[in-house]
């Protein structure tokens, strides 16, 4: 966990949410999708010297866990524990996720509070008791509309199946605590209404307003036929519907009912990423809930597309068996980081193809800007002794340059750090990359170093310091993204000794001309992304 920049002190949070993850399984190419884009959205705000709080963690009751935890022949505590130390935390960790903070709905400062919220919505009279007869997805810990269910074929002919899950749907028949959510609707349109930006993107906005507009059922909150969740304060033969339970944990985490000076700092989130299969939940349960408890709704909600795998959302059952780690052995944890954000319009589907993967890291990473640092370092070590020199002769082609970084560190900041486009950010950076290698290749540095004149040597020295502050505006600008290859990019520019640490180096002004010291000491390290070994294929 890290925490960098200069951070201004009272004001509220930049706070960023990832879904808590259900663990029934081990994390998998789709969960890392979405940890790794807050990590990048919060990284880059941290850069800017903003205060930041992000948050993840996992979803640890229900019937999903219970049942796993039984096939598994132990406690659903001892299920998630071991789920927890040994695949989530580490994972994070390995993907060098700077998470502030982890929560996990067993732990009491999360269930006590949840028991708090439930009981003074009931109080206010928000919850009542029903009864619920309806079609259940487990897989999605949901009940389902009839009408959204698909027909069964093959082994599960005649069946009703969940359009997700593509499984049996069970029939549930209970008794019920039920939220009165169905009054929320018009509040909750006229708050899309003047608040355009909430849901993002505009075709999810859309899908959850005309789901709204058809009118909202009341909301099942309890469950009374199994007991893996947190106790109804008030009747303790219910758990709480696991969705209440783990929806609060935005609002747990940070103080809730515990700690107000945090919780006002932070709460509520700026931003909630979550995948497009959970957006009801938290554009419109969510919201309607903290209205219930008078309490101040979210920013944004985010959605991320899918990761497919053959034409069907990834999922546990259909892996084909690639895990994150086998793809950071193979193309690096800061390759794999970027790879997905650049590959897939944040909000779209995407599919991953070690092809695809493959071809992208070698003509974007390893040609065009990890050949870019080290010949850049050779030739300030081979023509100036590894002393940045000074540019004393500019003309139209370093302005063009000095433009064109300008132009990436605006495009980028406004992308990334506001709109949540990470592909149009990372484009633009690389886009700049391409124009500085098309700048040494018209230059070419190479020939006027034979030019000893005066004259020449000034041209060279303007070339290569040209082309070195590009490199520090592009350690900067990808630092969110890649922070180990911008690491060593910045500890080669022998940065660190003039300008500071990396992550303190405010991102809105990498565009910035001329920040790298001259007389900064340029070394060639270690190659930021090295050959592949033997290719892999998909199929
Ligand atoms: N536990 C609930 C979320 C509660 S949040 C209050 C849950 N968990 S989950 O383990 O199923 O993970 C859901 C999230 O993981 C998705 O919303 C999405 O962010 C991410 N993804 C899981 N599979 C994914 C893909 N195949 N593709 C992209 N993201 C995916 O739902």
């Amino acid at each position: 966990m890290a925490a960098t920049g200069t951070e201004k002190q009272g004001s509220k949070a930049f706070y960023v949410t990832t879904p808590i993850y259900y663990v029934n399984d081990a994390p998998h190419l789709g969960h890392a999708y979405t940890t790794v884009a807050g990590d990048v959205l919060t990284r880059w705000h941290r850069q800017r010297g903003e205060k930041v709080w992000y948050l993840t963690g996992t979803d640890e009751h229900g019937q999903k866990i219970m049942r796993t935890a039984e096939a598994n022949g132990v406690s659903p505590q001892e299920w998630c524990d071991k789920l927890v130390e040994e695949a989530w935390k580490p994972l994070w960790e390995h993907l060098d996720i700077a998470n502030d903070d982890f929560i996990r709905t067993t732990e009491k400062r999360h269930t006590d509070r949840v028991q708090e919220f439930v009981q003074d919505l009931y109080d206010k009279g928000e919850i009542y008791k029903g009864g619920y007869e309806g079609p259940y997805c487990v897989g999605c810990e949901e009940y389902k509309l009839p009408a959204d269910l698909i027909d069964g074929e093959g082994e599960y002919e005649g069946q009703k199946l969940c359009p997700i899950h593509k499984k049996p749907v069970e029939l549930l028949k209970e008794e019920n605590y039920f939220f009165k959510l169905s009054e929320y609707g018009p509040r909750l349109l006229e708050f899309y209404g003047a608040n355009p930006g909430f849901i993002q993107p505009e075709s999810a906005r859309n899908e959850v307003v005309n789901f709204v507009k058809q009118g909202l059922q009341d909301l099942s909150i309890s469950r009374s036929t199994f007991d893996w969740g947190v106790k109804v304060p008030w009747d303790e033969k219910h758990v709480i519907y696991v969705w209440i339970d783990a929806l609060l944990n935005y609002a747990t985490a940070v103080g809730y009912n515990e700690n107000p000076a945090k919780f006002a700092d932070t709460f509520p989130a700026d931003v909630h990423l979550v995948g497009k299969d959970i957006l009801r939940f938290h554009a419109i349960i969510w919201p309607a809930m903290l209205l219930a408890n008078d309490l101040p709704v979210p920013g944004r909600v985010a959605a991320n597309g899918w990761l497919m795998v053959g034409g069907e959302k990834m999922s546990k059952s259909n892996l084909t068996g690639i895990k994150p780690q086998d793809l950071t052995s193979h193309f690096g944890v800061d390759a794999y980081r970027w790879y997905f954000l650049r590959a897939i319009a944040f909000g779209q589907d995407g599919s991953f193809s070690w092809e695809d993967f493959t071809a992208r890291y070698t003509s974007e990473l390893a040609n065009d800007y990890g050949n870019l640092a080290s010949r850049v370092a050779a030739m300030v070590g081979k023509y100036f002794g590894g002393e940045l020199p000074e540019a004393t002769a500019s003309d139209a082609a370093e302005k063009a340059v000095q433009e064109g970084l300008a132009k990436a560190a605006a495009t980028a900041d406004r992308l990334i750090g506001e709109e949540l486009d990470f592909q149009g950010g990372i484009l633009a950076i690389f886009d700049f990359v391409k124009q500085v290698n098309g700048y040494l290749t018209e230059q070419e540095p190479w020939k006027v170093a034979k030019d000893t004149s005066p004259e020449g040597q000034a041209r060279l020295a303007t070339i290569l310091y040209t082309a070195a502050d590009s490199l520090r505006g592009m350690a900067v600008l990808l630092n969110a993204v890649m922070p180990r290859t911008s690491e060593a990019l910045w500890e080669s520019l022998g940065a660190e000794a003039s300008l500071g640490a990396l992550a303190d180096q405010p991102v809105q002004n990498a565009g910035v001309w001329g920040q790298l010291p001259v007389g900064s000491t340029v070394t060639k390290g270690a190659v930021l992304f090295p050959r592949l070994e033997e290719p892999k294929t998909t199929a």
